[in-house]
């Protein structure tokens, strides 16, 4: 099967195995596996923040900038289909006593008028105050968008003005930044904790950090430990995190070439595609408008051997490249989906 259902599929490549079997460790959980502390110090100047925390996963690490930089009884501003918002079982309200406002976004993204007015004194003791802003780019759930810097500098500083304190879902953030042609570190520029995710278009088996100030990343490993994150000899793994950050960051171009490459075929091929929104390494495809049910067009390409996924938004599937994905991969999808979906013609 061409496996274009998410970037998450990717397996590690040789060099990373040799790079995870050779890897010096200790125990992680009293800071003594050097390969983790590395990663750590990779991750944090590459991110642009002072320090790094090794997670095993992107959601734990957004639960935990949660619930450090949260209050209890407070709000929670994030966009409506953001990952923190729809896929982490209501953590913030679970971990951190977060009440959740989902502010419905243009292509993931939140314009500063979206967030509330300052909370006036005589109204405190029973309005919720903001305290949190969580932003996710690239936007999983808009097909990969990428925020241009002057919409996230517009919304951070109106979220600094009232109060909150900034989180950035960076699980795809160097996506952004490749899409963007600047450091990751610029993208992260101005966020109190930033997350990223090193088991997605990075290509490692598991892994991610959360990233911030040091005073932010003591408190993060407390957490860390509380949820049940800090481990021992995690260098083997980490040692994927490391090749991943020396191998895998530049060429994500070439996942965002062949989404891209995909997206144009298939658009003249008579598929529905809103090429405005190929930004990065996701293609997503509105088979409602084709008036293809989700399942049925699901199945229809599982028989056809390309695996694809439904997203949140209701009759649009998702095709996302990454490093398991040649250019080869590309050609067949771009015969097999039109047909499968019974297209016709181009546009
Ligand atoms: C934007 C975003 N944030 C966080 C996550 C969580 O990642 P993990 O599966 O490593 O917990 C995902 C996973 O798809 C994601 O897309």
């Amino acid at each position: 099967m061409i496996d274009l259902r998410s970037d998450t599929a990717t397996l590690p490549s040789p060099g990373m195995r040799r790079a995870m079997a050779e890897a010096d460790v200790g125990d992680e959980q009293r800071r003594e596996d050097p390969t983790v502390l590395r990663l750590e110090r990779m991750a944090a100047a590459f991110l642009g923040q002072e320090d790094a925390v090794y997670l095993p996963t992107a959601t734990m690490a957004n639960q935990i900038a949660l619930a450090i930089l949260g209050e209890r009884g407070t709000e929670l501003f994030v966009e409506a289909t953001a990952h923190i918002m729809i896929s982490e079982l209501g953590g913030a309200a679970m971990h951190s006593g977060l009440q959740t406002r989902g502010v419905v976004g243009d292509r993931g993204r939140i314009a500063p008028e979206q967030l509330p007015p300052p909370v006036h004194p005589s109204d405190a003791h029973h309005r919720p105050r903001p305290s949190v802003l969580a932003i996710e780019n690239t936007h999983n759930s808009s097909g990969g968008t990428v925020w241009p810097l002057a919409d996230v500098q517009a919304v951070t500083a109106a979220a600094r003005d009232l109060g909150m304190r900034l989180h950035l879902d960076g699980a795809r953030v160097a996506n952004a930044a490749v899409a963007l042609g600047l450091p990751a570190a610029e993208v992260c520029r101005g966020f109190d904790t930033v997350t990223l995710c090193l088991s997605k278009g990075l290509g490692a088996p598991l892994g991610a950090v959360i990233a911030g100030s040091e005073e932010l990343m003591r408190k993060a490993r407390v957490e860390k430990h509380r949820f049940g994150g800090a481990m021992r000899q995690a260098g083997v793994i980490a040692a994927a995190g490391v090749y991943a950050l020396e191998h895998n960051v530049a060429r994500l171009a070439d996942d965002h070439a062949r989404a891209r490459r995909l997206g144009e075929a298939l658009v003249g091929a008579g598929v529905a595609v809103d090429l405005e929104q190929v930004q990065t390494n996701f293609v997503q495809i509105d088979v409602g408008a084709m008036g293809v049910e989700t399942g049925d067009a699901l199945q229809r390409l599982r028989d056809a051997g390309v695996g694809l996924t439904a997203t949140v938004n209701h009759g649009v599937l998702r095709a996302v490249t990454h490093l398991d994905i040649t250019d080869q991969d590309i050609s067949e999808a771009i015969s097999a989906i039109p047909a499968a979906l019974g297209a016709h013609g181009g546009a």
